[in-house]
């Protein structure tokens, strides 16, 4: 299964970018340091999501519109009283087919995975509200995940499969560099 092999490819990357958001949670004390994560969260998926739209159609992903978007960050940032503005700069990986953005999906939806024990750690330094984003689909979660690798299974193959996985690591170690550079 295309999934399998984009975990095991994309592991160490996913184990550095772990590390680099184990740290910064570790400095939050406070809920502007908390809304700072989220900006650098809201920075690259925003440029992310414009980056693949035009190569997402409701043909591809049928249920994309549903699915969870950088806007859930700005309502956090938003919720907490703040603004999603003075953003930190990001470089998102250039995506020009529907392969390469169904590897930099596998990212996003992937995220959620590691959501839970993210709200876990934030729930440990005080922080209970402005958490949507990090709850992803909640209970549905399992259920989004199988039709969203169903729908990798049906795009991507042998022949292009290398194409998903340098994206999918692009877009994870772009998103570290945004972590070393905040
Ligand atoms: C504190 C930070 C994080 C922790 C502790 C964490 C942890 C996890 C865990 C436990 C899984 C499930 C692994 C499994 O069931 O086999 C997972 C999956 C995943 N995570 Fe993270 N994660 C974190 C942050 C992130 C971030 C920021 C991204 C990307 C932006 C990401 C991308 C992924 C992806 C793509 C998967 C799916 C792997 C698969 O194919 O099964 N994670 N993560």
């Amino acid at each position: 299964m295309i999934q399998e092999e984009l975990r095991k490819q994309t592991e160490a990357s996913h184990h550095q970018l772990e590390k680099l958001v184990i740290a910064k949670l570790k400095k939050i004390y406070s809920d502007e340091d908390y809304v700072n994560l989220l900006k650098i969260f809201f920075a690259y998926f925003i440029r992310l999501e414009v980056a693949v739209k035009p190569y997402i159609s409701s043909e591809i992903l049928p249920d994309y519109a549903e699915r969870r978007h950088a806007a859930s960050l700005a309502d956090d940032i938003i919720s907490l009283g703040f603004m999603p503005s003075a953003l930190p700069d990001v470089i998102v990986p250039s995506i020009d087919n529907t392969v390469k953005a169904l590897g930099a999906l596998y990212v996003m939806e992937g995220s959620i995975m590691g959501g839970r024990i993210i709200i876990q750690m934030l729930d440990k330094r005080g922080i209970t509200q402005g958490i949507s984003f990090f709850a992803g689909y909640g209970s549905d979660t399992e259920t989004r995940w199988s039709s969203f690798v169903e729908v990798l299974d049906h795009y991507i193959k042998a022949e292009n499969m290398q194409e998903a996985i340098q994206a999918a690591k692009q877009t994870i170690s772009n998103l570290a560099d945004v972590f070393l550079q905040a």
